[in-house]
């Protein structure tokens, strides 16, 4: 909609003023949606010619309008400096309809980022414990991304740059050694190495030789000692394999698990480089790159043993991806408590002169607390994510079972349900805000949630139905009548179609997949206020099939929308 909008603003404005006209995509880019729906539809502010034409905002809105060659696309009107649009209304219901039925399942699909690709490090857990609900987050908004990008034409690569190296697993193979046995730890699973961990940490307070200890290990599986890679490489497939079913209900998965173990033959290139542009210092016996002139701590490349770090694994591991994906941009999806690690780390990139690292984006969002206080394993105050995806299936399950008893496939639905809710409280609140878990929000189902919208998916589909049912047949060759719609309701469902594809577009750009949450909950809104207001199956046929062909692009759009943040949209519940 908006580009043949653009196409026209183009076109009036090289009959009016005998110019160029900036490009439609620039233009298409400008247009505004108005506060007031009263104003119009879209809105196109004219300040920004008013240097190049050398005329007042107002005057060039009136101008345009003058010269508007479109009024089958849109009548215009001028407000001040801008020109306001209002769309047309039955060719822009047929326009919007028949463009969302001829891309079935794909409307807002785009090439534009075709031949490009997007790496996405998300979820990086880390090895030997396990995945609590902070973890929801950097998951889901990673998942949401790879779609919305895949959406845009984009070849998306997933990465689960996962944490499988340092001290702390010197340690635990000395608690496993100490107290654990291959019996307890299969049967206990990623738990009991938990549970090991903290033991080591408090008998280490009795007697810090236990430290040493640790550190003998973890020497031992940096030199390849194969008890100690044996018993590393065990722990690690056991906290995969556990966290493989959390990734299965949330419908996840990875294009690469490669974690910072990987860089481990790759981090000295990397201090090789830094020394040769003499970007590496001394302090204190460690190797550092100095950041004062940009207003940071240094970047700490080698501790005084040798030892690489967690910066220096991921100056290898960008190195490695830039050279291995030739990634249009990369993004970090990791919680804002780490931003001066990855200012740090883009800077020493930049220093290093690779013009790719301002592609490097951190895609922070906000921290997690539960009931009021952060969350903290050794303290014991954690909610596993794995508890509570179980508990709101669960949830979801009893629902069904008081609700929609007769229901075929009801744990397949309950799972379904219960992920929805979820996953959509986690989105839908923005990226950037602080979270507080709590129980009882996070298994709310009434109000603006997950289940609402899929809910309204299903009525929709459910309308489809009995439609069919009724022998009524509304296939392309089949006329319909866009008067049927000409109401506020109908308009409203409409408008919210045709923005779908804009609304899509933003939540890849600006990284925000609440812009798509609220987008499909508007649209269910408004649908469901069409639905009690409007009989659908009720007139002519060719009115009875508009309401029908409306009802079906709100279904697909929900689909795809709740699809685009992750979510399943099951056709009964
Ligand atoms: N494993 C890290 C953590 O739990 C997150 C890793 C994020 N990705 C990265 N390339 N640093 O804090």
């Amino acid at each position: 909609m908006k580009t043949s909008l653009a196409a026209a603003v183009a076109a009036a404005y090289a009959a009016a003023f005998a110019a160029d006209p900036p490009p439609i995509a620039d233009l298409s880019a400008m247009l505004e949606v108005p506060p007031d729906p009263a104003m119009g539809d879209y809105a196109l502010p004219c300040f920004r010619f008013a240097k190049n034409l050398r005329k007042a905002p107002p005057v060039i809105a009136s101008s345009l309008a003058a010269a508007w060659p479109s009024p089958d696309i849109a009548g215009v009107s001028v407000a001040g400096g801008y020109l306001n649009f209002a769309l047309e209304r039955g060719a822009f219901t047929v326009r919007t309809l028949e463009a969302v039925r001829s891309a079935p399942g794909a409307f807002g699909v785009s090439d534009e980022g075709a031949g490009k690709t997007i790496v996405i490090d998300y979820s990086s857990i880390n090895i030997a414990k396990r995945p609590h609900i902070g973890h929801l987050w950097t998951t889901m908004i990673g998942h949401s991304l790879k779609r919305l990008f895949e959406n845009l034409g984009y070849s998306v690569v997933g990465v689960n740059h996962l944490g499988d190296w340092g001290t702390q697993f010197g340690k635990m193979i000395s608690a496993y050694r100490r107290w654990g046995s291959r019996e307890a730890v299969e049967r206990g699973g990623v738990q009991s190495l938990v549970d090991l961990y903290v033991r080591f940490h408090k008998e280490a307070e009795a007697d810090p030789t236990l430290n040493d200890e640790g550190r003998e290990w973890f020497l031992r599986i940096e030199r390849g000692d194969p008890e100690a890679l044996e018993l590393f490489g065990w722990f690690k497939e056991m906290t995969l394999r556990d966290v493989e079913r959390v990734y299965a209900l949330l419908g996840v998965a990875f294009d690469a698990y490669t974690g910072e173990s990987f860089y481990n033959d790759k981090t000295r290139p990397v201090v090789d480089i830094l020394r040769e542009k003499g970007l590496l210092s001394q302090s204190d016996g460690a190797s550092i790159v100095d950041l004062g002139s940009d207003g940071m701590p240094p970047a700490l490349i080698l501790k005084r043993d040798g030892a690489t770090l967690y910066t220096t694994r991921d100056l290898a591991a960008a190195i490695y991806r830039a050279e291995t994906y030739h990634f249009d941009k990369c993004l970090y999806v990791v919680a804002y408590h780490q931003d001066l690690h990855f200012r740090q780390f883009f800077r020493v990139l930049e220093l290093m002169g690779y013009p790719w690292a301002k592609d490097l984006v951190h895609v922070s969002y906000g921290m997690v607390s539960y009931e009021g206080s952060p969350l903290s394993t050794r303290e014991g105050h954690i909610v596993y994510l794995d508890d509570v995806l179980d508990a709101a299936v669960t949830k979801a399950r009893a629902l069904i079972d008081e609700k929609s008893p007769d229901l075929p496939d009801k744990d397949a639905t309950a799972r379904v349900v219960g992920i929805g809710a979820i996953v959509y409280a986690a989105l839908a609140s923005g990226r950037i805000k602080d979270v507080d878990f709590r129980w009882a929000r996070a298994l709310n189902f009434d109000g603006e949630t997950g289940p609402y919208v899929q809910y309204t998916h299903a009525r929709c589909c459910s309308v489809l139905g009995k439609a069919a049912a009724a022998g009524l047949d509304w296939s392309g060759s089949q006329p319909w009548s866009p008067d049927a719609l000409a109401n506020d309701e109908a308009r409203a469902v409409l408008l919210l179609i045709s923005r779908f594809p804009e609304a899509a577009a933003d939540a890849a750009r600006k990284y925000e997949p609440s812009i798509l949450t609220r987008h499909i909950t508007q649209t269910a809104q408004a649908y469901n206020r069409y639905y009690y207001e409007h009989r659908i199956l009720y007139g002519e046929p060719s009115s009875q099939r508009a309401g029908v062909i409306l009802t079906e692009a709100a279904r697909d759009i929900l689909k795809r929308g709740l699809y685009l943040v992750g979510i399943d949209a099951p056709e009964r519940m």
